[in-house]
């Protein structure tokens, strides 16, 4: 490792065609907060808090490329209807001079917990659904990679700035990634270049959908956090490939299963008992029985997917974005150091969405999140910290 270089993190940086306030994102967040999958007024008003906390871009969450793309109940789904309300959250969050980005995806094996029976490379049994998921087949991978296409163009179209491509945490193209979801024996089964096939056209389909009109991103898991998921190595060729083809401005770096181990994602504790009440019974009681399992805890670090990522950026010259636990400014200013370009925080700006501006104005604070992940269950009724009084959440209407 060089010299660490010092990079002041509230100056403008470039995210492929566009040009970012500071190197700040606010990471994606499932919000809760879509009526009949449009963006409503409080979702407006989420992420025009964010915006005026100084993040440089938010991130939308999550939107369905396609209608059997959702993994949870209410996801905007992408599609000509849902342009008008995308333009007005573009238009609010420019106002308030930070840049906007759309996490787009296809839930896959994970939207079997919407009821759904869930698209998946292999047939498979989903934990969260107690039923069998479908393979999807040749003519599905090319209708799933052309709407991930179609929804680019659309939020183009809004106005949007970025797009991040969802290739991780066990949706369908994270699935497809890992050795342990994805048993095909046909071409996109076996090696990880075999596996790589289908995110790899995603992001191109996106790529050429919107050409340098707006930047594209992926967020990517380096490890699933399961047994027989994929590995760093592994995630390391997935992603030097991902590079080669020259498609993406910037890569996210994440880990964790939504599907088998949702904690591996977060780290804190596990908020079992809050997850139980956000279920009907018998699936209540169950979850209270066997939440330990499929919820265990992982001690919570500062910037927790650091080491890992220091593996990708020793590996690549693509612009990398540090995700997971950060907290800290100086913890950002020595990412900025290693050369990670940019770091995006989730339950940081949750509990303080002005936490961005505070730094900048010379408080220089660590975030008051304290790692309880009981804003996890609140994405099924618009997703807040549970800390935050009521009349202050960002997209609260009384
Ligand atoms: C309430 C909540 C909802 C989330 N929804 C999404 C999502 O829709 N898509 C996604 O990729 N990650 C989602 N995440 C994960 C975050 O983007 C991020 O990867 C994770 O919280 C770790 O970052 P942090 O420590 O800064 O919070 C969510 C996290 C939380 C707390
Ligand atoms: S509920 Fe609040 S304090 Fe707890 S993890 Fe979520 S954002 Fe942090």
């Amino acid at each position: 490792m060089g010299v660490p270089v010092r990079i002041d993190p509230f100056t403008p940086a470039r995210l492929g065609p566009v040009t970012l306030r500071n190197r700040f994102l606010k990471a994606a967040t499932f919000e809760g907060m879509a009526e009949d999958n449009l963006v409503s007024d409080r979702l407006i008003d989420f992420h025009r808090a964010m915006a005026a906390g100084g993040v440089g871009m938010t991130t939308l969450a999550y939107l369905a490329v396609c209608e059997d793309g959702q993994g949870a109940p209410n996801e905007i789904v992408v599609r000509p209807e849902a342009v008008p309300g995308l333009r007005r959250i573009a238009d609010a969050v420019h106002a308030e001079g930070a840049r906007i980005s759309a996490q787009i995806g296809h839930a896959g094996p994970v939207a079997a917990a919407t009821g759904r029976r869930g698209l998946a490379p292999s047939r498979m049994f989903s934990p969260m659904a107690f039923r069998f998921t479908r393979a999807i087949d040749e003519a599905g991978i090319a209708r799933v990679v052309g709407a991930f296409a179609s929804a680019a163009e659309l939020l183009r179209d809004a106005g949007f700035d970025a797009v991040e491509v969802h290739l991780g945490h066990s949706y369908l193209l994270s699935a497809f990634l890992s050795p342990k979801l994805n048993r095909r024996t046909d071409r996109y089964g076996g090696s990880i270049a075999q596996r790589a096939d289908v995110p790899r056209r995603a992001v191109q389909a996106v790529r050429e959908a919107v050409g340098s009109s707006m930047a594209v991103l992926a967020k990517m898991n380096m490890v699933d956090g399961f047994k027989g998921g994929i590995d760093v190595p592994e995630s390391l060729e997935a992603a030097r490939l991902l590079e080669s083809d020259g498609c993406l401005d910037a890569l996210e770096l994440s880990g964790g299963s939504s599907l088998m181990n949702p904690m591996f994602m977060f780290k804190g504790d596990a908020p079992i008992e809050e997850m139980a009440l956000a279920f009907p019974q018998p699936i209540r009681t169950a979850f209270r029985l066997m939440g330990r399992r499929f919820l265990p805890a992982y001690p919570f670090e500062e910037a927790y997917f650091l080491p890992m990522a220091r593996r990708f950026r020793a590996a690549l010259k693509l612009p990398l974005v540090l995700l997971g636990g950060v907290n800290r400014l100086e913890t950002v200013r020595g990412a900025l150091g290693e050369g990670f370009d940019f770091v995006a925080l989730g339950r940081a700006l949750l509990r303080e969405p002005d936490r961005i501006a505070r730094w900048q104005r010379g408080d220089a604070a660590d975030a008051a999140c304290i790692h309880c992940n009981k804003c996890i269950p609140t994405i099924y009724r618009g997703t807040h910290c549970v800390l935050v009084p009521e009349n202050e959440r960002p997209g609260h209407r009384p």
